[in-house]
C-alpha cells in the first residue's frame, strides 16, 4: 500500500506546469473510435490511472494504442470488433460509460457495464438513457449492471436535459455526430471538456455548433475521420495549485493554462485576499498573511466548479472568519470534513451545507483520500499544516493528478510517495 507523506509549514513557491485535462481526456479517448482511422491526441495526462484504464479499454474492443511520447499517443481504430466492455474494464471508471455513446455512434451496438469511479453519492444515468433512447436507440439495463443499447440506426432528436449532466452532454455528443439528421440539446453542460470534445469531434469532419452554450447543435455525418489534436490543460488541477499557493501564502506561477477557464476560482482567490496575475498561458497567486473568509457555491460551468470545492474548503479551514461552501452538484461531497476535522478544522456540515469556522493553524494527523478531489484537499491540507501528516488510499488521487510528489516538491513542498509492507513494518520510502 503506498502513502504520502508531507512536513508542511512551507510556503510554496516557483513555478508549476499543468497537464492537459483529465475530464476532457477521458471523453475524447472513447470518442477517437468513432472513425475507422488514425487519432494522434497530444497534451494528454498519459500517466494518470483513470487514462491507463480508458487505453485498457480501447485495446480490450480491438483498438491499437501507441505510446508516441510522454503525453501523445495515437489510437488505431480500424480493427475495433467489438461493441462489450466488460466490469472488469469499467469497474474503477465512471467515465467508461462514454462507450455506450461512442460504439452506438460506431456499431449502433453498445453493451458496457455499469461503471464505478468516486462515490459522491447517487449517480444515476437516466438523462443518458433518455439521450440514447431519443435518437432510437432500444436501452436496456440487466440488474443495474450493464447497459446493452440497441438501435437500427441512430436519428437526430430534439433532448432537453431535465438536469445540466457533464456526462449525458458528452454521451448524447458521442452517439448524434453521427445519426441521421439534427439533435439539439438543450440544457446542455458548458464546461471547458464539452468544448473541447466539440473541437476534436469537429477535428474529426463532425458537425457540431454551440458547445460551451447551453444548446448544442449536432449535425449527423456519414463518416469521420482521424485528426491530430491537443487537449485543453486541466482546470481542475490549475485551481488545486491555485489554492495550495494561497493556502501555504507562497507565491506561484501556473502554466499551461487557459485563464478563462478559471474566472470563478480566481474571483473567489481574490475575494479571500489573495493576489492573482493572469498571462495569456499563466497565473501567479500569491497569498500575505491569513486568508479572508468567503461563501462559495458550486454551480455547472461557468459557475464555481464541485470539483474545487474540497480543495478551496481547505484555505476557508484557515481563514479569519466563518465561511460556507453550498454544494449544490453531489449530495456527497463533504466527507473530507472528517479528515480535515483530525488536523484541527472547525467545519460544521448540514446536508449540503458547510460552515467553516476558520482556525489560526491546521495540526499535520494521518488522514485519507476519501474521493480524488477529497485527497487532493488533504495534500493542500498537509501542505499548510505545521508537522506531518500522512494520506492513505492515495491511489484516488493517482487517477486525476500527474506526477503529484514532483510537481508539489519542484515548488518546495516537501511530499512524498512511500511505500508500506504492511501496517506494522518499518514505512520503506519508494522515493
Ligand atoms: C462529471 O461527472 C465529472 N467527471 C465530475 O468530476 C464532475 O464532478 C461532474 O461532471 C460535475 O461537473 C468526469 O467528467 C469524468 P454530471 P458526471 O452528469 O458527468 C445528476 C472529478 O473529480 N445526474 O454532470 O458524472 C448527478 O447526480 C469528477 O474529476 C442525473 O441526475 O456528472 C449530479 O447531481 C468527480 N442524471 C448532476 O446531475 C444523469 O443521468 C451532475 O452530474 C446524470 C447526472
Amino acid at each position: 500500500m503506498e502513502k504520502f507523506i508531507i512536513n508542511g509549514g512551507t510556503p510554496l513557491n516557483g513555478e508549476v506546469t499543468i497537464s492537459g485535462a483529465k475530464n476532457a481526456a477521458l471523453a475524447i479517448i472513447p470518442a477517437s473510435i468513432l472513425c475507422r482511422d488514425v487519432c494522434r491526441i497530444e497534451n494528454l495526462p498519459v500517466s494518470i490511472s483513470d487514462v491507463n484504464y480508458m487505453m485498457k479499454a480501447l485495446r480490450h474492443i480491438g483498438a491499437e494504442v501507441k505510446f508516441i511520447n510522454e503525453s501523445t499517443i495515437e489510437v488505431d481504430s480500424r480493427h475495433v470488433s467489438s461493441y462489450v466492455i466488460s466490469h472488469d474494464m469499467t469497474r474503477y471508471l465512471r467515465a467508461s460509460y462514454y462507450f455506450i455513446g461512442a460504439l452506438l455512434g460506431r456499431f449502433g451496438r453498445a453493451r458496457v457495464a455499469m461503471p464505478g469511479g468516486c462515490y459522491l453519492g447517487p449517480r444515476p444515468i437516466d438523462q443518458h438513457i433518455k439521450g440514447f433512447e431519443l435518437l432510437g436507440a432500444k436501452i436496456s439495463v440487466e440488474d443495474n449492471a450493464i447497459v446493452e443499447a440497441n438501435s437500427g440506426g441512430l436519428f437526430g432528436a430534439p433532448i432537453y436535459l431535465d438536469v445540466v449532466s457533464v456526462g449525458a452532454t458528452v454521451n448524447i455528443m458521442l452517439a448524434a455526430c453521427r445519426a441521421e439528421g439534427q439533435t439539439i440539446i438543450e440544457n446542455a453542460a458548458k464546461e471547458p471538456h464539452i468544448v473541447d470534445l466539440a473541437n476534436f469531434l469537429n477535428s474529426m469532419g463532425a458537425d457540431i455548433r454551440g458547445a460551451g452554450t447551453d444548446t448544442i447543435k449536432i449535425r449527423g455525418v456519414e463518416n469521420l475521420h482521424g485528426c491530430t489534436y491537443s487537449i485543453i490543460p486541466d482546470q481542475i488541477e490549475a485551481g488545486t495549485f491555485m489554492v495550495a499557493a494561497a493556502a501555504t501564502g507562497g507565491d506561484v506561477l501556473i502554466k499551461n493554462v487557459i485563464p478563462k477557464h478559471l474566472e470563478s476560482i480566481s474571483t473567489k482567490l481574490i475575494e479571500c485576499g489573495a493576489e492573482v496575475e493572469e498571462y495569456d498561458e499563466a497565473v501567479k497567486v500569491s497569498m500575505k498573511g491569513r486568508p479572508g473568509r468567503c461563501n462559495i457555491k458550486t454551480m455547472p460551468h461557468p459557475g464555481f466548479p464541485t470539483d474545487m470545492q474540497p480543495q478551496f474548503a481547505v484555505l476557508l479551514a484557515l481563514a479569519e472568519g466563518t465561511s460556507i461552501v453550498s454544494e449544490s452538484i453531489w449530495s456527497n461531497r463533504f466527507r473530507y470534513t472528517e479528515q480535515l476535522a483530525r488536523m484541527g478544522a472547525n467545519i460544521t456540515v448540514d446536508g449540503q451545507i458547510a460552515m467553516i469556522h476558520g482556525v489560526e493553524s491546521l495540526k499535520g494527523a494521518p488522514v485519507r483520500a476519501d474521493d480524488l478531489r477529497a485527497g487532493a484537499a488533504m495534500i493542500i491540507a498537509g501542505l499548510a499544516a505545521s508537522g506531518t501528516t500522512e494520506i492513505e488510499d492515495i491511489l484516488y488521487i493517482d487517477r486525476g493528478y500527474e506526477h503529484v510528489v514532483e510537481k508539489f516538491s519542484n515548488i518546495g513542498g516537501d511530499i512524498r510517495r512511500v511505500t508500506c509492507k504492511d501496517p506494522d513494518s518499518e514505512i520503506e520510502s519508494a522515493g
